[in-house]
């Protein structure tokens, strides 16, 4: 089958197979760090895959050693340092753009896979996706101590979002490296696997959410993110409203299809499976 988006990006790849959309960053050489470049064809992709309906899952990955290695020292800051002051603003927001705020309430279930080095800025992309899974070798580290900074753009929200308040600290204040393992242990990933059995484990987690009612896992998804931000009486009335509206624009009728299956067909038992869709 002919990949209708071969060449189409310079720093990215995509393939898409069986529903499976693999988004991978491009640039193994520089471990695929995130130039500017890189970062808008980030945005192009999401913008483009959210219209495909063979995309159904997103996995983003990397190629080679490394899942990324962060902002690309090079490109994002130094290049940017002597340029026009207005030109840091874009960069940054074409950044922005994609790491989290067109990643984390994605309109399709996304998943990192973790195949390797995770440094600083790559810590936005990785929670912005819904679930992760990472190699148990993978090392991961808040780098950016090491060089001077802080940690920029949503790298720390990111850690307070998923990690605890002692070992975000620890990780941010010493630049230490951690790994996949440790990663899973700590909740920045769902789990870790060795390195030969990643894809397919991602393929695994994929399938299990291929199986879902699309509309319903995007309800679900962006109120469980945005439930995080609001009280508990916002969350009654958002939540209520997100499940209200997921009915209306599920015309596969989801909701109705579980409740025969169940009630009427008693042919599952949704504590325990999925209705067939
Ligand atoms: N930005 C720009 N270039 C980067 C980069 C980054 N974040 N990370 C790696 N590269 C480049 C290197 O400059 C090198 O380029 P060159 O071949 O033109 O010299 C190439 O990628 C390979 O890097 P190298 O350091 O030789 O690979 P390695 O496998 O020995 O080590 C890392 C991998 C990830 C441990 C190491 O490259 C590193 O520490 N990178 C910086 C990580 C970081 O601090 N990121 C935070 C940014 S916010």
């Amino acid at each position: 089958m002919t990949n209708p988006y071969e060449n189409r990006w310079t720093c990215v790849k995509v393939e898409i197979e069986d529903g499976i959309a693999w988004v991978i960053l491009n640039r193994p050489e520089k471990r695929n760090a995130m130039s500017p470049t890189l970062n808008r064809e980030m945005a192009d992709v999401l913008l483009t895959l959210e219209l495909d309906a063979q995309a159904q899952v997103l996995v983003l990955t990397g190629a080679g050693e490394a899942w990324t290695a962060g902002m690309d020292l090079k490109e994002y800051f130094r290049e940017t340092d002597n340029g026009p002051e207005i030109l840091e603003e874009r960069v940054r927001r074409e950044a922005s753009l994609w790491q989290w705020k067109l990643l984390r309430m994605y309109t399709k279930p996304t998943i990192a896979m973790v195949n390797g080095w995770c440094f600083g800025g790559a810590f936005s992309p990785l929670v912005a996706c819904d679930l992760a899974i990472a190699s148990e070798t993978a090392v991961f580290g808040l780098s950016e101590i090491n060089w001077g900074i802080p940690p920029g753009n949503l790298v720390s929200k990111a850690l307070a979002d998923t990690v605890g308040h002692r070992k975000a600290l620890h990780y941010i204040m010493t630049g230490e490296t951690f790994t996949g393992e440790q990663a899973a242990e700590m909740g920045l990933v769902n789990k870790a696997v060795p390195l030969a059995q990643l894809r397919d484990e991602t393929v695994k987690l994929a399938k299990t959410l291929l199986a879902k009612n699309p509309v319903a896992l995007r309800m679900a998804k962006v109120g469980f993110k945005r439930c995080r931000e609001l009280t508990w009486d916002q969350n009654e009335d958002y939540l209520y409203a997100k499940t209200d509206q997921g009915r209306f624009r599920d015309h596969e009728g989801g909701r109705e299809e579980g409740l025969k299956q169940f009630l009427d067909d008693k042919t599952i038992k949704p504590g325990l499976q999925s209705y067939k869709r």
